[in-house]
């Protein structure tokens, strides 16, 4: 049975390679994908999810607008990463998918309440702004869903600042909620996603797919990897979040460790750091774990393995 998820994002270079990864592996089901401001506003991360829907032919699943702010403060956006429409670089085609009406929350909720208990997998790719909100708002999902698996954080390093990642940073309230409710949780944060580099080699394997996605994924990389290499000083970009939907397809693309987590809310500077306790082995009712170490193989086989599987689907 394939693992059923909901891909919560904000489209995104990376954000864009994970609905590529979940659409063509046949071990995951994407049964929702909903967005949530953070690379750029609401309006286009949810437009990117919707291209990016066409240019995969994913039909049949709905996508949902989620929460256009932090739910304490301002937005912030990452311009310097993904350019100001949140996914610079390719000519997008115009979406033909309709956002749901019911909005992200709302639908995560209805699709977690509507399954078996166990069987929904969240993986959230941006801000935890919709996953905090809907489990206030229905705190009867936390028990139902099988596990969220996320990318954010890091347990030895930063990048919007010094000890913080982007996604956590950006709205440190909602990840405290989403850290602090008992489902089982992995963080797949910036120890193993600085790992999964876009190298030459890989370019080269992606190229030679030799299909519109791949071609794609390509132009997505040449703007990823100059924007990377102009802010942070990376020869090859660091593809962050389709390693989170890697794990869920096949969980021996990941080393991780057990270990208690929470979300540093009153830093002054740390802000946003995200804390695991790896003194000691995790107490027996922990249900947090931390990723410290990627097969980079295994995992850029598993997204050259879905892209040759999209092939080229009708336009
Ligand atoms: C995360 O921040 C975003 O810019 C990326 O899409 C990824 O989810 C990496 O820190
Ligand atoms: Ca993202």
């Amino acid at each position: 049975m394939p693992r059923r998820i909901i891909l919560d994002c904000d489209p995104g270079h990376d954000d864009a390679i994970a609905i590529l990864l979940a659409h063509g592996s046949p071990e995951v089901e994407l049964v929702a994908v909903t967005t949530v401001a953070g690379n750029a506003g609401i309006e286009n991360v949810t437009r990117n999810a919707l291209s990016v829907a066409r240019i995969a032919g994913i039909t049949g699943v709905p996508f949902a607008r989620g929460a256009a702010r932090p739910l304490v403060r301002g937005a912030e956006y990452a311009p310097d990463i993904h350019g100001d429409s949140g996914l610079d670089g390719p000519v997008l085609p115009e979406p033909v998918l309709e956002p749901d009406p019911r909005g992200a929350v709302q639908l995560i909720i209805d699709t977690v309440m509507a399954s078996e208990p166990g069987e929904i997998t969240l993986v959230p790719t941006g801000a935890l702004t919709n996953i905090a909100l809907a489990a206030r708002l229905e705190p009867r999902i936390v028990p139902r869903v099988r596990e969220v698996v996320l990318m954010g954080g890091g347990v030895h390093v930063g990048n919007w600042n010094a000890t913080s990642e982007f996604n956590i940073v950006i709205d440190p309230e909602a990840a405290h909620i989403v850290f602090n409710e008992p489902w089982p949780l992995t963080m797949v944060g910036l120890d193993v996603t600085h790992q999964a580099l876009a190298t030459p080699e890989v370019r080269e394997r992606i190229a030679a797919v030799g299909t519109r996605p791949a071609a794609f994924v390509g132009e997505l990389l040449d703007f990823f990897g100059a924007t990377y290499l102009t802010s942070q000083g990376f020869t090859s970009p660091p593809v962050h979040d389709p390693v989170a939907v890697a794990y869920v397809i096949d969980p021996a693309v990941l080393q991780v460790v057990k270990a208690p987590l929470d979300v540093e809310l009153s830093g002054t500077l740390t802000l946003g750091m995200t804390v695991a306790d790896l003194r000691r082995p995790a107490p027996p009712d922990c249900t947090t774990q931390v990723s410290l170490g990627l097969d980079a193989r295994r995992f850029w086989d598993l997204v050259v393995d879905a892209l040759t599987r999209i092939g080229d689907p009708a336009a």
